[in-house]
């Protein structure tokens, strides 16, 4: 018999006919997303499991699936896998490293010219049938090239958005909990310097590090207020690493130019003051959505889960035991 696995959120075609080769696969491709309580029913009888961000594995519904034995993740980040929960039930977690980072990189660039250049704005504005002709100081915005971008975790992702900026002859300084190597720095073309040092310089600040309890909202009022009042803040890596509440603060009294976010507080229901502000470029998580990229995301995941059950050994294993 094959073991018995769940696919939580629709996926392509191809990745469901790999993975009914190895197994008995029960799938979601209704696509509506699971409760905690119909997760944890679903995978009561289980060995294996390929989640989302939106699907929470912790310790009561591990304690509910005796059979459970690796959980991958369609998705780089996983903070909504409690890992030392997992390693105690002897389950094993994937995550998708790599084959988004480039995509990521490339969205993240399309929001660092979307809040500069205010597009979104603009773009409301011509819809809203109010533009009556040109004027010298209409949409004024910031300039991209030749200005400072501030990058906040030089990590796979952030490397990509470095290495882009150098098209647009920009100065590139970066802070991270470590210093990069020569060799990254050199490729960056990116200078380490203090948080406060590239909040205070940055006229573009961009996030790429990782949630966790350490770098929950390491943007908040204290940070934003040391931004330049023409700086731009933008953000495709987790929700809750900023303060979005002290964000809105900050859009609406004017101690930032604007906001370019493709990531929330509490996704979906995402602070509703974002929605009366014409200084922010709103994106409902799609950084990693490209065609191709999505779907190596969730081959890579289904790759992980044949590993994690036939030999042990998947090769994005996040917690060794
Ligand atoms: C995913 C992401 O689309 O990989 C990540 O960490 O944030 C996105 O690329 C999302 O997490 C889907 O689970």
């Amino acid at each position: 018999m094959k073991p018995k696995i769940l696919v939580t959120r629709e996926v392509f075609d191809e990745v469901l006919d790999y993975l009914t080769r190895y197994f008995d696969v029960t799938s979601n491709q209704s696509d509506i997303p699971f409760d905690p309580s119909t997760l944890t029913e679903q995978l009561a009888d289980k060995e294996g499991a390929l989640i989302t961000l939106s699907d929470r594995i912790h310790a009561d519904l591990l304690a509910r699936c005796p059979n459970l034995k690796a959980v991958c993740n369609i998705a780089v980040g996983f903070n909504n896998i409690d890992l030392e929960a997992c390693t105690q039930a002897r389950v094993m977690a994937t995550n998708t490293p790599g084959v988004l980072d480039d995509t990521t990189g490339d969205f993240t660039w399309a929001l660092i010219l979307a809040t500069a250049r205010r597009l979104s704005e603009a773009e409301a504005y011509l819809r809203a049938g109010q533009w009556d002709g040109w004027k010298l100081k209409q949409f004024l915005g910031l300039d991209v090239h030749h200005a400072t971008l501030g990058i906040l975790g030089l990590g796979r992702i952030g490397q990509v958005v470095a290495r882009r900026a150098i098209g647009f002859q920009m100065e590139v300084i970066y802070h991270d909990v470590r210093q990069a190597t020569q060799e990254v720095e050199e490729t960056c073309r990116a200078r380490y310097v203090s948080k406060d040092e590239l909040l205070q310089r940055a006229d573009v600040v961009t996030i790429h590090v990782p949630y966790s309890a350490a770098t929950h909202h390491l943007i908040g009022e204290n940070e934003l207020k040391r931004m330049k009042p023409t700086a731009v803040l933008i953000n495709a890596s987790r929700g809750g690493i900023v303060d979005d509440s002290a964000l809105i603060e900050a859009l609406r009294s004017g101690i930032i130019a604007g906001a370019g976010l493709d990531v929330f507080e509490n996704e979906p229901l995402f602070n509703p003051g974002f929605l009366e502000l014409k200084n922010v470029v709103l994106a409902p998580h799609i950084a990693s959505s490209s065609r191709n990229t999505r779907y190596r995301m969730a081959m890579l995941a289904a790759e992980n889960l044949v590993a994690a059950l036939t030999t042990g050994k998947p090769p994005n294993l996040l917690n060794p035991f």
